[in-house]
């Protein structure tokens, strides 16, 4: 094991089908194939992104080793998501992988994909990297959790969402705007020149470190449906200011409860992970409370926000060096928790 290994990952989660080469740790490629299908239907149909794993895994593998500029023999190993996700969709993954590394006589490791999404911030892009302890912010469309991370492999979640995540607050927002899935970047779009003073939504009550976004989205829903029956162009000529604030909300549930997370750990190493990452505002307002509260803060690359292999790819490089790897009897888990 004295040279760096080469590492193929697969990501199939959700609906992206993804393969990525490491070496060491640095990326090779990251090859992703979007479902575009999903569009049509307001969100994903499991069924279909089962489909259109099966149709995209081949050529998406093939791209990723030619990128990369290497041959299928040069991989040390090979490390898929285990899970969480839709089960259709993981299975894909999980049955290429297990193939690939029967046929190729290589390891297989299993990925857990929230802490993948975490250790993206470990991918050597000549950045900065958070030491250990550090706590992570990670919201993406299925999870909202504030994690404790000490080591690449001990992570405790210390904060999650009692009811939807950040990134489907988002989406549900944007579905009641009427705009197509996924809306989180939409969102984010139109919100550029808003206000986000212009609309007041409930706030949630929740104690401790859990988030509670249901009740916004109840908040978001009677203002619009109110504002519909007064002025049938409602949405139409508020759209920029109910998207400010509608971002502006999500946003501050998200940074109170990561302040209380500062203060009550005492831990300065702060960063974000998911999709949900990507948000513009998010990544503003948190750099301007870094400053302002004195941590030290890391954001991923937006090509590693949302679902990515590189992630998978870096995740499991670390499980390779502890030679920690799954035989041909593994299957994946929709539900899988650290
Ligand atoms: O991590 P991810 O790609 O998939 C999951 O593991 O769920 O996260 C997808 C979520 C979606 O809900 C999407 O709307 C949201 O991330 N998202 C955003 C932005 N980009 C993606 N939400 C707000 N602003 C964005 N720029
Ligand atoms: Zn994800």
């Amino acid at each position: 094991m004295s040279k760096e290994p080469i590492i193929l990952a697969i990501e199939s989660s959700c609906d992206d089908t993804s393969a990525a080469i490491l070496k060491g740790q640095k990326i090779l490629s990251n090859e992703i194939a979007n479902q575009e299908i999903h569009a049509l239907y307001g969100g994903v149909v499991p069924e279909l992104a089962s489909r259109a794993h099966q149709q995209n895994i081949v050529p998406v593998v093939d791209t990723a080793i030619k990128k990369a500029g290497i041959h299928k023999a040069d991989i040390d190993a090979i490390a898929f998501t285990k899970g969480p996700g839709l089960l259709g969709s993981l299975l894909v993954g999980s049955s290429f992988s297990k193939s690939f590394a029967l046929g190729m006589n290589i390891p297989l490791i299993t990925v857990n994909h929230m802490q993948a999404h975490i250790l993206s911030h470990f991918i050597d892009e000549g950045d900065p990297m958070p030491a250990f302890p550090f706590l992570c912010l990670t919201v993406s469309g299925g999870h909202t959790q504030i994690v404790r991370v000490d080591s690449t492999s001990k992570m405790e979640v210390i904060g999650t969402t009692l009811d939807d995540a950040a990134g489907e607050a988002f989406d549900k927002s944007a579905k009641i705007l009427g705009l197509p899935y996924p809306g989180g970047p939409l969102i984010d779009k139109h919100a550029t020149n808003g206000n986000i003073h212009a609309f007041e939504f409930g706030k949630p009550k929740i104690q401790e470190l859990d988030f509670s976004f249901s009740g916004l989205k109840t908040s978001i829903m009677r203002l619009i449906q109110k504002g519909v029956v007064e002025n049938h162009n409602f949405i139409a000529e508020n759209l920029e200011d109910l998207c400010a604030s509608i971002q502006q909300s999500i946003v501050t549930i998200l940074l109170k409860k990561l302040q209380k997370a500062i203060k009550q750990t005492g831990i300065k190493e702060i960063a974000i992970a998911g999709g949900v990452s990507a948000n513009t505002f998010l990544r503003s307002e948190l750099k301007r409370l870094s400053t302002e509260k004195r941590f030290n803060l890391y954001i991923p690359k937006f090509e590693y926000c949302t679902d990515n292999a590189a992630m998978i790819a870096i995740t499991g490089y670390f499980k390779y060096l502890e030679k920690d790897f799954a035989d041909q009897s593994v299957t994946p888990s929709a539900r899988l928790f650290f």
